[in-house]
């Protein structure tokens, strides 16, 4: 692994107010502060129970959100939260209901292509010539591009979201929760194809999952959350063959039964 980081995350955190029940009104939930790196090509898992803050993490990385502090470095290079297209082009998601996240209205080459309008100087033919190369990546065809969202089976859809992510050509892929609804067959094709592109394209992935089953033969670090922080992080056979922290330990335990 490359001793220089790819990205570097400082600090970063987020304050909410929880509206979510009427009685803790007011009440104030603080994600982070959260600091991090990512290298070329790793994958980096982000583990905890619901609510833990995993998903507010990667929706910061990903310039989705703005923080309420920290800093995000590629490189030496401070990023500014607030350039989305930077974010657009180097930091992508990957949503759990690739069908939901998709329009239904309109055809997939012409979802495929929206990012290449907006973010590149390609032309017509150019950004057709992506969108196909997209589709054969993700192990669908070019005729695929003229289909509409409904038309597309779960893993076909899952697939899709995984064009889109990767139609810029990101250095970050983050997966959030993608793989836990898929049924074992069809999570075992999709957990295939990302190592094949990860390896293919350096790419670096972020896998959040409240599952921590899900993440061990796909990661190379991990790092556990617990109401907003980060409670145990290291390599991932380091924290599964020696856990820290109990409530590392009680979530590797359940996995026995
Ligand atoms: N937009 C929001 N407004 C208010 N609270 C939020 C918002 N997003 C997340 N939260 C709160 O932040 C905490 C962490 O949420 P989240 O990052 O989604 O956790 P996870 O992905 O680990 O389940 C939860 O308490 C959640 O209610
Ligand atoms: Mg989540």
């Amino acid at each position: 692994m490359e001793s220089i980081p790819l990205f570097s995350v400082r600090e970063i955190k987020k304050i909410y107010k929880d509206k979510s029940n009427w009685f803790k009104k007011g009440r104030v939930v603080e994600i982070g502060p959260v600091s991090f790196d990512l290298h070329r090509g790793e994958t980096l898992a982000i583990v905890g129970e619901a609510g833990s803050g995993k998903s507010t993490v990667g929706r910061l990385l990903a310039g989705a959100e703005l923080p309420d502090g920290g800093k995000l470095y590629l490189g030496d290079d401070e990023i500014n939260w607030n350039d989305s297209k930077f974010f657009c082009q180097n930091i992508r998601m990957i949503f759990q209901d690739s069908q939901k996240s998709l329009n239904p209205t309109v055809r997939i080459g012409d979802q495929l292509e929206q990012p290449l309008l907006f973010n590149t100087r390609l032309n017509k033919e150019q950004r057709l010539e992506r969108i196909n190369n997209a589709l054969r990546k993700v192990g669908l065809l070019p005729e695929h591009a003229g289909y509409y969202p409904h038309m597309f089976s779960g893993g076909q859809a899952q697939r899709i979201g995984i064009a889109r992510a990767l139609i810029l050509d990101p250095q970050v892929v983050i997966i959030d929760e993608a793989l836990a609804p898929l049924d074992p067959s069809l999570r075992a094709q999709v957990i295939n194809l990302l190592l094949e592109l990860q390896e293919t394209l350096q790419l670096t992935y972020v896998l959040i999952s409240h599952q921590i089953s899900l993440v061990r033969y796909l990661s190379d670090r991990i790092m556990i959350m617990d109401q907003g922080k980060i409670i145990e992080a290291g390599t991932i056979d380091d924290v599964f063959e020696t856990p820290k922290h109990p409530k590392t330990q009680k979530l590797l335990k359940s996995l026995d039964m």
